[in-house]
């Protein structure tokens, strides 16, 4: 449960910065768990990339597909100009996503609990649905850049309340590609929705012409492993490259209020094999 002065304070700012939130052993289990599923993955023939360049975001059936599924993506840095990787597979995959909450047993027990549920009521869900789980690796050396954004671009609801929970699984640095955030930003407009265009396709559609943040307002939040990061769909964010020597591995959920309405035309969208659940 979050105190009244947290609650004001992420009202205020947008996020709050909860250090100590999961342990080491909490933290090693997860770690262990995506190496396996990577250890797992085949990658012949499912080569897809994740990228956030605004004039690139490819997506592909193989992104399109995994709402319901547990699949890797790589790095875009990852490939050599003829195709092969230039480094180990376990070092080049940019994330997995995006339902591992609900279909793998260790990432389901990471997420849900009665400190999550409590941490969520805090801010506001009172019917919480968590439509997607990320492991996000941020490679050495070729982890991408994801450029500034705001989570409720991808998971429309009327009214707004995706609200992102961010861990940090190894301590996150300027170095490495902490998250930059804009402390009351979220008071400002959605500036971009990613609605589905078609079957297997979607794209960014411009809705209001507000300028990102910089570095003159934004603020970088260097935490610790273990320590979880909410924040408001409407808070803009960023991460720069990591073009240090060690990877900066984040696990985030988003969840919106079952109260809202969810766009159809989100690109992640769930059947009735897999409905969305909460954090109990
Ligand atoms: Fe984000």
């Amino acid at each position: 449960m979050l105190s009244s002065q947290q609650q004001t304070q992420y009202q205020q700012d947008g996020y709050l910065v909860l250090p100590n939130f999961k342990t080491a052993a909490e933290i090693a289990a997860l770690r262990a768990r995506a190496g396996e599923i990577v250890d797992a993955f085949d990658p012949s023939g499912n080569i897809s990339i994740f990228t956030t360049q605004e004039q690139d975001r490819r997506v592909d059936d193989y992104f399109m597909g995994s709402a319901e599924k547990i699949r890797c993506f790589f790095e875009e840095e990852a490939f050599d100009t003829t195709g092969q990787l230039k480094q180990s597979k376990a070092l080049s995959i940019n994330k997995i996503g995006h339902a591992m909450h609900d279909l793998d047993p260790v990432f389901n027990h990471f997420s849900r609990g009665p400190g999550m549920a409590a941490v969520a009521a805090s801010l506001g869900l009172n019917q919480p649905q968590i439509w997607q789980s990320m492991y996000i690796f941020k490679q050495p050396g070729i982890g991408g850049e994801v450029r500034w954004h705001q989570d409720a671009t991808f998971f429309d609801t009327t009214p707004i309340t995706v609200t992102t929970f961010w861990f940090a699984l190894e301590d996150a640095t300027l170095g490495n590609g902490c998250l930059w955030v804009e402390p009351g930003g979220h008071r400002g407009p959605l500036r971009e929705r990613f609605v589905k265009a078609g079957e297997g396709a979607a794209s960014i559609e411009k809705l209001d012409a507000t300028p990102w943040p910089d570095d003159t307002t934004a603020v970088p939040l260097e935490v610790s492993a273990g320590t979880l990061v909410v924040f408001h769909g409407l808070l803009p964010h960023y991460s720069a490259p990591n073009r240090s020597p060690v990877s900066r591995h984040a696990y985030t959920l988003h969840a919106t209020d079952a109260a809202s309405v969810y766009s159809s035309e989100n690109w992640l969208q769930r059947t009735a094999d897999l409905p969305v659940r909460g954090f109990g």
